[in-house]
Protein backbone atom coordinates (compact mmCIF):
# COMPACT_ATOMS: atom_id res chain seq x y z
CA UNK A 1 0.00 0.00 0.00
CA UNK A 2 1.27 3.34 -1.18
CA UNK A 3 2.03 5.86 1.87
CA UNK A 4 -1.29 8.33 0.53
CA UNK A 5 -3.41 4.61 0.92
CA UNK A 6 -2.33 4.08 4.33
CA UNK A 7 -3.18 7.96 5.35
CA UNK A 8 -6.89 7.00 3.71
CA UNK A 9 -7.33 3.94 5.36
CA UNK A 10 -6.43 5.77 8.55
CA UNK A 11 -8.58 8.36 8.02
CA UNK A 12 -11.49 6.30 6.99
CA UNK A 13 -10.99 3.94 10.29
CA UNK A 14 -10.70 7.17 12.35
CA UNK A 15 -14.13 8.18 11.23
CA UNK A 16 -15.80 5.39 11.15
CA UNK A 17 -14.31 3.95 14.49
CA UNK A 18 -13.25 6.27 16.78
CA UNK A 19 -15.03 8.39 19.44
CA UNK A 20 -13.28 10.45 21.75
CA UNK A 21 -15.51 12.29 23.60
CA UNK A 22 -17.92 10.91 26.36
CA UNK A 23 -21.07 12.90 25.06
CA UNK A 24 -20.73 11.38 21.54
CA UNK A 25 -19.57 8.13 22.55
CA UNK A 26 -23.62 7.97 24.75
CA UNK A 27 -25.15 9.10 21.77
CA UNK A 28 -23.77 6.31 19.45
CA UNK A 29 -24.57 3.45 22.48
CA UNK A 30 -28.12 4.99 22.85
CA UNK A 31 -28.96 5.09 19.43
CA UNK A 32 -27.81 0.77 19.28
CA UNK A 33 -29.29 0.42 22.28
CA UNK A 34 -33.02 1.18 21.03
CA UNK A 35 -32.34 -1.44 18.45
CA UNK A 36 -34.33 -4.77 18.82
CA UNK A 37 -32.56 -7.41 20.55
CA UNK A 38 -29.46 -4.88 21.57
CA UNK A 39 -27.00 -6.54 23.66
CA UNK A 40 -23.99 -3.86 24.55
CA UNK A 41 -20.73 -5.31 25.18
CA UNK A 42 -17.76 -3.32 26.63
CA UNK A 43 -14.04 -4.09 26.31
CA UNK A 44 -11.76 -1.47 28.57
CA UNK A 45 -8.43 -1.82 27.72
CA UNK A 46 -5.28 0.42 28.01
CA UNK A 47 -4.72 0.15 24.01
CA UNK A 48 -1.38 -1.54 22.34
CA UNK A 49 -3.39 -4.39 21.40
CA UNK A 50 -2.24 -7.94 21.81
CA UNK A 51 -4.08 -11.58 21.72
CA UNK A 52 -5.32 -11.19 25.18
CA UNK A 53 -7.29 -8.00 24.00
CA UNK A 54 -8.31 -9.63 21.02
CA UNK A 55 -10.10 -12.90 23.04
CA UNK A 56 -11.80 -10.46 24.95
CA UNK A 57 -13.25 -8.66 21.76
CA UNK A 58 -14.00 -11.84 19.98
CA UNK A 59 -15.94 -13.02 23.24
CA UNK A 60 -17.67 -9.76 23.34
CA UNK A 61 -18.06 -10.16 19.30
CA UNK A 62 -19.72 -13.61 19.99
CA UNK A 63 -22.21 -12.86 22.75
CA UNK A 64 -23.24 -9.19 22.22
CA UNK A 65 -25.15 -7.10 19.18
CA UNK A 66 -22.87 -4.10 19.27
CA UNK A 67 -19.49 -3.81 20.70
CA UNK A 68 -17.19 -0.80 22.36
CA UNK A 69 -13.95 -1.22 23.43
CA UNK A 70 -12.30 1.46 25.19
CA UNK A 71 -8.42 2.17 24.63
CA UNK A 72 -6.96 5.14 27.68
CA UNK A 73 -4.36 4.90 29.37
CA UNK A 74 -5.26 5.75 32.83
CA UNK A 75 -3.09 8.53 34.56
CA UNK A 76 -5.02 8.11 37.75
CA UNK A 77 -4.20 4.14 38.15
CA UNK A 78 -0.08 4.76 37.40
CA UNK A 79 2.04 5.08 40.15
CA UNK A 80 4.40 8.20 39.88
CA UNK A 81 7.72 6.16 39.55
CA UNK A 82 5.69 4.23 37.18
CA UNK A 83 5.58 3.80 33.60
CA UNK A 84 2.84 6.01 32.72
CA UNK A 85 4.45 8.00 29.91
CA UNK A 86 6.42 5.37 28.29
CA UNK A 87 3.44 2.95 28.25
CA UNK A 88 3.15 1.65 24.55
CA UNK A 89 0.28 3.08 22.66
CA UNK A 90 -0.71 2.69 19.01
CA UNK A 91 -4.01 4.25 18.30
CA UNK A 92 -3.89 3.88 14.30
CA UNK A 93 -2.67 -0.06 14.54
CA UNK A 94 -5.40 -0.41 17.64
CA UNK A 95 -8.01 0.77 15.54
CA UNK A 96 -7.20 -1.19 12.26
CA UNK A 97 -7.10 -4.34 14.75
CA UNK A 98 -10.31 -3.35 16.20
CA UNK A 99 -12.15 -2.99 13.13
CA UNK A 100 -10.34 -6.53 11.77
CA UNK A 101 -12.36 -7.84 15.04
CA UNK A 102 -15.80 -6.15 14.23
CA UNK A 103 -16.02 -3.99 16.93
CA UNK A 104 -18.55 -1.69 16.30
CA UNK A 105 -16.85 1.77 18.18
CA UNK A 106 -13.65 2.58 19.68
CA UNK A 107 -13.45 4.65 22.37
CA UNK A 108 -9.94 6.89 22.79
CA UNK A 109 -10.52 10.52 24.55
CA UNK A 110 -7.81 12.53 25.11
CA UNK A 111 -7.01 12.84 29.10
CA UNK A 112 -8.41 16.17 29.44
CA UNK A 113 -11.84 14.69 28.28
CA UNK A 114 -12.05 12.21 31.40
CA UNK A 115 -10.76 14.22 33.74
CA UNK A 116 -12.34 17.53 33.56
CA UNK A 117 -11.23 20.54 34.99
CA UNK A 118 -11.92 20.58 38.82
CA UNK A 119 -12.32 16.36 38.74
CA UNK A 120 -12.33 15.61 42.21
CA UNK A 121 -14.09 12.06 43.07
CA UNK A 122 -12.73 8.80 43.30
CA UNK A 123 -14.07 4.97 43.64
CA UNK A 124 -12.63 3.83 46.67
CA UNK A 125 -12.47 -0.16 47.40
CA UNK A 126 -11.70 -1.44 50.46
CA UNK A 127 -9.75 -4.51 51.75
CA UNK A 128 -10.08 -6.37 48.53
CA UNK A 129 -7.62 -3.80 47.24
CA UNK A 130 -4.80 -3.70 49.51
CA UNK A 131 -3.13 -6.97 49.70
CA UNK A 132 -1.36 -8.63 46.44
CA UNK A 133 -0.46 -5.96 43.81
CA UNK A 134 -2.40 -2.74 45.88
CA UNK A 135 0.48 -3.31 48.79
CA UNK A 136 3.41 -2.28 46.39
CA UNK A 137 0.89 -0.35 43.81
CA UNK A 138 -0.78 2.44 46.47
CA UNK A 139 -3.90 3.74 44.68
CA UNK A 140 -3.84 2.57 41.81
CA UNK A 141 -7.06 0.03 42.34
CA UNK A 142 -8.64 3.26 42.80
CA UNK A 143 -7.85 4.61 39.63
CA UNK A 144 -8.99 1.23 38.34
CA UNK A 145 -12.36 1.71 39.76
CA UNK A 146 -12.82 4.84 38.73
CA UNK A 147 -12.17 4.84 35.55
CA UNK A 148 -14.24 1.85 35.27
CA UNK A 149 -16.99 3.13 36.77
CA UNK A 150 -16.64 5.65 34.47
CA UNK A 151 -16.74 3.42 31.43
CA UNK A 152 -20.01 1.79 33.06
CA UNK A 153 -22.01 4.90 33.71
CA UNK A 154 -20.71 6.55 30.19
CA UNK A 155 -21.94 2.99 28.53
CA UNK A 156 -24.15 1.28 30.17
CA UNK A 157 -23.09 -1.99 29.01
CA UNK A 158 -24.92 -5.49 29.90
CA UNK A 159 -21.54 -7.32 29.95
CA UNK A 160 -18.40 -5.95 30.48
CA UNK A 161 -14.85 -8.53 29.31
CA UNK A 162 -11.89 -8.19 31.32
CA UNK A 163 -8.91 -10.78 31.52
CA UNK A 164 -8.16 -13.46 34.26
CA UNK A 165 -4.65 -12.43 34.15
CA UNK A 166 -5.05 -9.02 36.15
CA UNK A 167 -7.48 -11.08 39.24
CA UNK A 168 -6.88 -9.14 41.45
CA UNK A 169 -8.61 -6.10 39.24
CA UNK A 170 -11.44 -8.49 38.23
CA UNK A 171 -12.17 -9.16 42.22
CA UNK A 172 -11.96 -5.77 42.46
CA UNK A 173 -14.69 -4.57 39.42
CA UNK A 174 -17.01 -7.54 40.16
CA UNK A 175 -17.05 -6.04 44.26
CA UNK A 176 -17.51 -2.70 42.94
CA UNK A 177 -20.25 -3.50 40.64
CA UNK A 178 -21.87 -5.36 43.49
CA UNK A 179 -21.38 -3.05 46.19
CA UNK A 180 -22.67 0.48 43.94
CA UNK A 181 -25.45 -1.76 42.33
CA UNK A 182 -23.97 -1.33 38.41
CA UNK A 183 -26.58 -3.42 36.50
CA UNK A 184 -23.61 -5.26 34.26
CA UNK A 185 -22.40 -8.91 34.38
CA UNK A 186 -18.47 -8.98 34.37
CA UNK A 187 -17.35 -11.39 32.08
CA UNK A 188 -13.72 -13.08 32.82
CA UNK A 189 -11.71 -14.70 29.92
CA UNK A 190 -9.18 -16.59 30.05
CA UNK A 191 -5.20 -15.59 30.42
CA UNK A 192 -3.82 -16.04 26.91
CA UNK A 193 -0.34 -17.03 26.92
CA UNK A 194 2.59 -16.81 24.86
CA UNK A 195 4.59 -20.02 23.16
CA UNK A 196 6.80 -20.51 26.59
CA UNK A 197 4.07 -19.54 28.44
CA UNK A 198 4.49 -16.22 29.42
CA UNK A 199 0.91 -14.35 30.35
CA UNK A 200 0.49 -11.94 27.22
CA UNK A 201 0.78 -7.98 28.67
CA UNK A 202 1.11 -4.98 26.67
CA UNK A 203 4.15 -4.45 29.17
CA UNK A 204 6.26 -7.82 27.68
CA UNK A 205 7.44 -5.68 24.79
CA UNK A 206 9.96 -4.07 27.53
CA UNK A 207 11.35 -7.32 27.73
CA UNK A 208 14.73 -8.53 26.07
CA UNK A 209 15.31 -12.18 24.67
CA UNK A 210 16.85 -13.05 27.57
CA UNK A 211 14.59 -11.70 29.85
CA UNK A 212 11.39 -13.09 28.17
CA UNK A 213 12.65 -16.57 28.26
CA UNK A 214 13.48 -16.13 32.25
CA UNK A 215 10.03 -14.68 32.87
CA UNK A 216 8.42 -17.86 31.54
CA UNK A 217 9.52 -18.95 34.99
CA UNK A 218 6.15 -18.10 36.68
CA UNK A 219 4.08 -19.86 34.03
CA UNK A 220 6.50 -22.85 35.14
CA UNK A 221 6.04 -22.10 39.06
CA UNK A 222 1.97 -21.78 38.67
CA UNK A 223 1.81 -24.95 36.69
CA UNK A 224 3.86 -26.28 39.48
CA UNK A 225 1.68 -25.47 42.30
CA UNK A 226 -1.48 -26.33 40.14
CA UNK A 227 0.04 -30.43 39.21
CA UNK A 228 0.47 -30.20 42.91
CA UNK A 229 -2.85 -28.94 44.40
CA UNK A 230 -4.65 -31.54 41.85
CA UNK A 231 -2.30 -34.25 43.17
CA UNK A 232 -3.50 -34.03 46.60
CA UNK A 233 -0.98 -31.44 48.17
CA UNK A 234 -2.94 -28.77 50.13
CA UNK A 235 -0.36 -26.88 51.94
CA UNK A 236 0.00 -23.74 51.34
CA UNK A 237 3.22 -23.31 52.81
CA UNK A 238 5.12 -26.18 51.00
CA UNK A 239 3.51 -24.61 47.11
CA UNK A 240 4.87 -21.76 48.14
CA UNK A 241 8.25 -22.35 49.57
CA UNK A 242 8.46 -24.90 46.20
CA UNK A 243 7.49 -21.79 43.30
CA UNK A 244 9.31 -19.74 45.56
CA UNK A 245 12.85 -21.90 44.48
CA UNK A 246 12.08 -22.45 41.19
CA UNK A 247 11.46 -18.60 40.43
CA UNK A 248 14.83 -18.09 42.86
CA UNK A 249 16.84 -20.11 39.90
CA UNK A 250 16.30 -17.51 37.30
CA UNK A 251 18.91 -14.47 37.86
CA UNK A 252 17.01 -11.84 36.04
CA UNK A 253 13.34 -12.60 37.97
CA UNK A 254 13.05 -10.84 41.71
CA UNK A 255 9.60 -12.03 43.17
CA UNK A 256 7.50 -9.78 44.80
CA UNK A 257 5.12 -11.94 46.02
CA UNK A 258 3.33 -15.66 45.82
CA UNK A 259 0.28 -15.58 47.75
CA UNK A 260 -2.66 -18.27 47.58
CA UNK A 261 -5.71 -16.90 48.48
CA UNK A 262 -9.38 -17.17 48.67
CA UNK A 263 -10.74 -16.14 44.70
CA UNK A 264 -13.48 -13.92 45.79
CA UNK A 265 -12.15 -11.99 48.32
CA UNK A 266 -8.85 -12.19 47.63
CA UNK A 267 -8.31 -13.28 51.81
CA UNK A 268 -5.13 -15.39 52.13
CA UNK A 269 -5.88 -19.45 52.86
CA UNK A 270 -3.89 -21.95 55.28
CA UNK A 271 -4.43 -25.13 52.96
CA UNK A 272 -5.71 -25.55 49.51
CA UNK A 273 -9.11 -27.10 50.84
CA UNK A 274 -11.24 -25.92 48.07
CA UNK A 275 -10.76 -24.07 44.91
CA UNK A 276 -7.94 -21.12 45.42
CA UNK A 277 -5.93 -18.83 43.40
CA UNK A 278 -2.44 -18.72 43.67
CA UNK A 279 -0.69 -15.02 41.96
CA UNK A 280 2.34 -14.04 41.62
CA UNK A 281 3.94 -10.70 40.44
CA UNK A 282 7.67 -10.12 39.86
CA UNK A 283 10.03 -8.08 38.49
CA UNK A 284 11.87 -8.85 35.04
CA UNK A 285 14.48 -5.97 34.40
CA UNK A 286 12.39 -2.66 34.48
CA UNK A 287 9.02 -4.77 33.72
CA UNK A 288 6.68 -5.42 36.42
CA UNK A 289 4.96 -9.01 35.91
CA UNK A 290 1.49 -10.35 37.37
CA UNK A 291 0.27 -14.06 36.80
CA UNK A 292 -1.91 -16.13 38.27
CA UNK A 293 -3.88 -19.80 38.73
CA UNK A 294 -6.82 -21.27 39.92
CA UNK A 295 -5.72 -24.25 42.04
CA UNK A 296 -8.23 -27.23 42.19
CA UNK A 297 -7.64 -29.83 45.09
CA UNK A 298 -7.60 -33.50 43.99
CA UNK A 299 -5.72 -36.20 45.48
CA UNK A 300 -7.31 -39.20 47.39
CA UNK A 301 -9.49 -37.06 50.03
CA UNK A 302 -10.66 -34.45 47.06
CA UNK A 303 -14.09 -36.54 46.23
CA UNK A 304 -15.47 -36.46 49.50
CA UNK A 305 -15.02 -32.65 50.27
O1 LIG B 1 -6.73 -3.80 32.47
C1 LIG B 1 -6.57 -2.67 31.97
O2 LIG B 1 -6.14 -2.53 30.83
C2 LIG B 1 -6.93 -1.46 32.79
O3 LIG B 1 -6.58 -1.60 34.13
C3 LIG B 1 -8.40 -1.01 32.65
C4 LIG B 1 -9.35 -2.07 33.19
C5 LIG B 1 -8.72 -0.76 31.19
C6 LIG B 1 -8.63 0.28 33.41
O4 LIG B 1 -7.82 1.30 32.95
Amino acid sequence: MSSNENAVTRLDLRSRLLVSTAGELRRRVDEARIRPGAVIGLVPTMGFFHEGHLSLMRAARAECSYVIVSAFVNPIQFGATEDFNTYPRDLDRDLAVAAGEGVDLMFAPPEHEVYQPGFDTMVVPGKISEGLCGASRPGHFRGVATIVAKLFNIVKPDTAYFGQKDAQQVAVIRRMATDLNFDVAIRVCPTVREPGGLAMSSRNTYLSDEEREQAAVLFRALSAAKEAAASGETSVSRIRRKMKKMIGGEYLVDLEYVKIVNPVDLEPVEEVATEALVAVAARVGRTRLIDNMMLTPGGPDAADA
